[in-house]
């Protein structure tokens, strides 16, 4: 099946593209190869804010349902079909597919997978971890969250969620008005350094909302260069990738799957926060 004689992964089989119903309003990007340029900034309306708290709501919902689900035995591709399924049921578009042809209605991320794994005909098995990514577009608007779990027992996966979820909030508590975005990074790579982790680089938080990325990056590791100031208004993800080994990542022939270089186990956490007077308000809460 779809892992070599060394344990490491390889890719599966893709099932056809699933259908959205002639209903539901599809992201302009749809078919295209890539998004219209973003516009108005990344400060939103209170009106534009309830939107995407409900985009926000209905993805994590959806993550809740998927995560629930994983089971040593099942495909990821069943994983992807109960996502799709249930944002389709709630009126959501599913933003991933067709994002730039990404073919799916999530990403599922296995072990030395730091990224954007494709759902296919891979089994998962005890002791896997596996991250779930998944977006809705609904009234215009994008929510975007994930995180992973452990199927089964597996000690060294199991500390390194637990952490990189810790990163996570500690990354998002960091996120006060009159801040730069740099002090989310230099909350997460301090705590993750102290068990030696690798903090990923090369793939950011990012603004999110009327567009599914708004060009405003949130990098994980300290980088002064990232001056943004934090406002109130503000809507950005967090979503560190923590690796037990290197940040050096090898990129499948699908143009999409992102593994760890020595295949390290890697991790993941995703909010979609707001930046309210008070502090950073989680959206991405089922
Ligand atoms: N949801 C991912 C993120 O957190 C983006 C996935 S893009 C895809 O930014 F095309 F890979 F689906
Ligand atoms: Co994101
Ligand atoms: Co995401």
């Amino acid at each position: 099946m779809p892992k070599n004689s060394a344990g490491h992964l390889l890719p599966g089989r893709l099932s056809p593209m699933r259908s959205v119903p002639a209903g539901i309003v599809k992201p302009e990007y749809v078919g295209k190869p890539a998004p219209a340029p973003h516009v108005g900034g990344d400060v939103y309306d209170i009106q534009t804010i309830q939107r995407i708290r409900k985009a926000s709501k209905l993805a994590a919902q959806a993550l809740e349902l998927v995560l629930s689900s994983a089971k040593a035995g099942m495909t990821t591709d069943e994983l992807d079909q109960i996502g799709h399924d249930f944002l389709v049921s709630q009126g959501a578009y599913p933003s991933t597919l067709g994002y730039r042809g990404y073919p799916k209605s999530l990403c599922s991320s296995l072990n030395e997978v730091i990224c954007h794994g494709i759902p296919d005909n891979t089994v998962l098995e005890e002791g896997d971890l596996i991250n779930i990514d998944i977006s809705a577009y609904l009234d215009g608007v994008h929510g975007d969250t994930n995180g992973t779990v452990v199927i089964g027992s597996n000690p060294e996966a199991e500390l390194l969620v637990e952490r990189t979820h810790e990163a996570m909030m500690r990354g998002i508590k960091a996120a006060l008005p009159s801040r730069q975005v740099n002090i989310i990074g230099r909350a997460i790579e301090s705590y993750a350094k102290r068990f030696n982790y690798g903090v990923v680089r090369d793939f950011t938080g990012h603004g999110v909302g009327t567009s599914f990325h708004s060009g405003l990056i949130i990098p994980h590791y300290d980088d002064p260069g990232y001056d943004t100031e934090i406002v109130p208004g503000m809507v950005f993800t967090v979503e560190p990738m923590i690796t037990t080994g290197g940040i050096e990542w090898d990129l499948w022939q699908d143009d999409w799957t992102v593994t760890t270089k020595d295949k390290s186990l890697t991790a993941q956490f995703e909010h979609t926060i707001l930046i309210t007077e008070d502090g950073p308000e989680i959206l991405t809460i089922a």
